[in-house]
C-alpha cells in the first residue's frame, strides 16, 4: 500500500487539546496510510522522508477538511411512514395521547413487521442517501420497530447489510425495549422477560454492539431498564438510553449506575441526573429534529451539562415519529439556533463527541492513528456548517482512506 498525501486545505481536526478552535490548522497536510491518518500537521512541519514516500498526491484546492460525520442516533430501518399522524398532531392531538390510542411507535411496528427484509433494505438505503451525501461515514441505526424475535433480527440484518452495501461505518444498536408490543399489552415484565430472550440470541448471531432501551412514563421504568442493563452487562455489551425526553424518571441515574456510553434527549434532566452522568463519563445525545418536530419547549439544560462537563454529542434520530430527517447538517443549526449550542460545540458534537458516544476511540478528530475518515468542504470556516440552511458544501469524502 502507498502512502498518499493530501495538500492544499485547512483542517478543523477537533482535537480537544488543540490551542485553536475546532483544531484548526491553516494550510494543513494530511498523510494516508492503508486507511489510517499517519500524519496529520502544518504542511511546513511535514517532514521530508515522509513525503518523499508518499506516491499519491491530492491537491484540496482549498477546501475545508474535518473529521467524517458520525450520527450517533439513528432509527434509519423502519417500514412506512407517519405524515397521517403528522397531520393529527397538526389538528390537535399529542404525541402521547397517539401513543395511547395505539398510534406512534405502534403503527410503525406494524409496517416494520409486515415489510420484508429487501424493502427494508431499499428505504434505508433511500434515507442513508443524503446523509451519505453530507459527509457520514459512521452511522448508528437501532432495532426497535419489530419487537419480536423474527422482526428485530430483521432490522438489525438490515442495518448490517446497508453497512455492506455502502462506504460507510453501521453500529447497531438493540432496542427491544421501545415500547410494549401489542400481544403483551398490559405485561410490560412478560415482554421484558422476552427483550432478554431476543438480547442473548440476536448478541449471539453478532447482529448487537449496544443496547438501549426507552425510559419514560409511555414505555419502560428505570426498574425494568435495569433489568436490561444487567443482562447487558453480563453479556459485556454497553449501554445507552433513550431519557428524560417526556418527563425526569431518574433514568439518567440509572444509566450512569451502568457506566452507560450515552443519555439521550435529555430535556428534562435534572441536576443529580447531570452529576450522575459526569461521574459515569456518558455522552449527552442532543436530538434537536425531535424537539423541533414535536414542539417541545423545555430544552435541555446546556449550561448544566457544560458546569458539570458532561460531553454534549448531537445527532438526527431519524425515525418516522419524533424526527422524520436525514440531514446531520440541520441537526447542527437546530443545535445552535435551538440549543444555543455553539458551532464548535455542535461540529464536535457531530465528531468527537459523537465517536465517544458510540464508543469508538479511534475516530472523530483528525490526528495519527485514527481513521482516514474525513470531508471535504466548499466552506472558508468551520462555522459555516452550522451556520447554513441547506446548500450543499460536502465536496467529497474520503472513507477509510478511498474517495467514496
Ligand atoms: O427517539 N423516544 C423514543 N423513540 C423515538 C421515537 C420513536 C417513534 O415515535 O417512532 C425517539 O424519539
Ligand atoms: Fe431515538
Amino acid at each position: 500500500m502507498s502512502l498518499e498525501l493530501w495538500t492544499h486545505c485547512r483542517a478543523a481536526t477537533m482535537q480537544a487539546e488543540a490551542p485553536q478552535p475546532y483544531g484548526l490548522i491553516e494550510d494543513a497536510a494530511l498523510v494516508v496510510d492503508a486507511g489510517q491518518l499517519q500524519w496529520v500537521g502544518p504542511r511546513g512541519a511535514l517532514p521530508d522522508a515522509l513525503r518523499q514516500r508518499c506516491e499519491i498526491l491530492h491537491d484540496a484546492a482549498g477546501a475545508l477538511i474535518t473529521p467524517g460525520l458520525i450520527d450517533c442516533h439513528t432509527h434509519l430501518v423502519y417500514g412506512g411512514d407517519r405524515a397521517l399522524e403528522f397531520e393529527m398532531r397538526l389538528n390537535g392531538a399529542s404525541y402521547e395521547d397517539i401513543a395511547r390510542a395505539g398510534g406512534g411507535i405502534a403503527s410503525t411496528v406494524q409496517a416494520t413487521r409486515s415489510a420484508t427484509h429487501e424493502e427494508l433494505l431499499k428505504q434505508g438505503a433511500a434515507r442513508l442517501q443524503p446523509l451519505l451525501a453530507e459527509g457520514v461515514t459512521t452511522l448508528e441505526i437501532k432495532s426497535g420497530y419489530g419487537l419480536a424475535l423474527a422482526h428485530e433480527r430483521k432490522m438489525l440484518q438490515v442495518a448490517r447489510a446497508l453497512g455492506q452495501a455502502h462506504d460507510v461505518d453501521v453500529r447497531t444498536t438493540f432496542l427491544g425495549a421501545h415500547a410494549v408490543p401489542p400481544e403483551f399489552a398490559g405485561q410490560a415484565d412478560a415482554y421484558l422477560d422476552e427483550v432478554l430472550r431476543m438480547l442473548a440470541l440476536l448478541h449471539a448471531e453478532g447482529l448487537v454492539d449496544a443496547v438501549d432501551a426507552f425510559c419514560e412514563r409511555i414505555a419502560f421504568s428505570p426498574a425494568q431498564v435495569a433489568r436490561l442493563f444487567a443482562a447487558a452487562r453480563e453479556l459485556g455489551l454497553p449501554v445507552k438510553l433513550h431519557v428524560e425526553q417526556l418527563s425526569d424518571s431518574g433514568g439518567a441515574q440509572l444509566a450512569a449506575r451502568f457506566g452507560a456510553l450515552s443519555c439521550d434527549h435529555l430535556e428534562w434532566l435534572s441536576d443529580e441526573g447531570a452529576a450522575a452522568m459526569a461521574a459515569a463519563g456518558s455522552v449527552a445525545v442532543l436530538l434537536p429534529g425531535a424537539f423541533y418536530f414535536l414542539r417541545e419547549t423545555r430544552v435541555p439544560p446546556i449550561e448544566l451539562l457544560r458546569r458539570q462537563r458532561v460531553p454534549m454529542a448531537v445527532a438526527t434520530d431519524c425515525n418516522p415519529g419524533t424526527s422524520p430527517c436525514t440531514s446531520l447538517l440541520l441537526m447542527l443549526n437546530m443545535a445552535c439556533t435551538l440549543f444555543r449550542l455553539t458551532p464548535e460545540e455542535a461540529l464536535a458534537g457531530v465528531t468527537r463527541r459523537a465517536a465517544q458516544a458510540l464508543g469508538l476511540p479511534d475516530r472523530g478528530v483528525l490526528a495519527a492513528g485514527m481513521r482516514a475518515d474525513f470531508v471535504l468542504w466548499d466552506v472558508q470556516h468551520p462555522a459555516q456548517l452550522s451556520y447554513a440552511l441547506g446548500g450543499r458544501p460536502c465536496l467529497q469524502t474520503v472513507f477509510n482512506g478511498e474517495p467514496r
